[in-house]
């Protein structure tokens, strides 16, 4: 089946299998390998993309759910002059960004929580990535970047 899916504000149309998995048509059909797969059975997060604003992890969604639909990857988080989003500049500033394999899908699902809740509590940050593993355990410094990200938006 063809489907056309708005991927970083561009078209990207191909034609797929029924059962090719949104997180596959990302990185084969669209290019976009920052989106990992950790495990594909929904547990570890690594494929945490945006689906019309709202994070999925793209492991479970079929590319025929996402025709006609917008998709954000971390790929498309930057401005169109290259500057950082607030998220990214935080996990530098706070040294969140680790491995390159949890990172991509962390960064989009603390953007994605800060959507829902821009003030969160360190309680509610640690819950609200609870379904993004980072294998090292290295959470702290990723739940230090999102509280930094979440200040820094209030002061603009
Ligand atoms: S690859 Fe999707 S949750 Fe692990
Ligand atoms: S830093 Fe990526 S899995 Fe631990």
């Amino acid at each position: 089946m063809k489907v056309t899916v708005t991927v970083n504000g561009s078209p990207v149309a191909a034609e797929v299998a029924d059962r090719t998995l949104l997180v596959h048509f990302l990185r084969e059909q669209a290019g976009l390998t920052a989106t990992n797969v950790g495990c594909d059975t929904t547990s570890c997060g690594a494929c945490t993309v945006l689906l019309d604003g709202q994070s999925v992890k793209s492991c479970t969604v079929l590319a025929a759910q996402a025709d006609g639909c917008e998709v954000t990857t971390v790929e498309g988080l930057a401005g169109s002059d290259g500057e950082m989003h607030p998220m990214q500049q935080a996990f530098r500033a706070e040294h969140g960004l680790q491995c390159g394999f949890c990172t991509p899908g962390m960064v989009m699902a603390a953007v994605s929580l800060l959507k829902e809740n821009p003030h969160p509590t360190e309680e509610q940050v640690r819950s609200g990535l609870e379904g993004n593993i980072c294998r090292c355990t290295g959470y702290h410094n990723i739940v230090r970047a999102v509280l930094a990200a979440a200040n820094s938006e209030e002061t603009r």
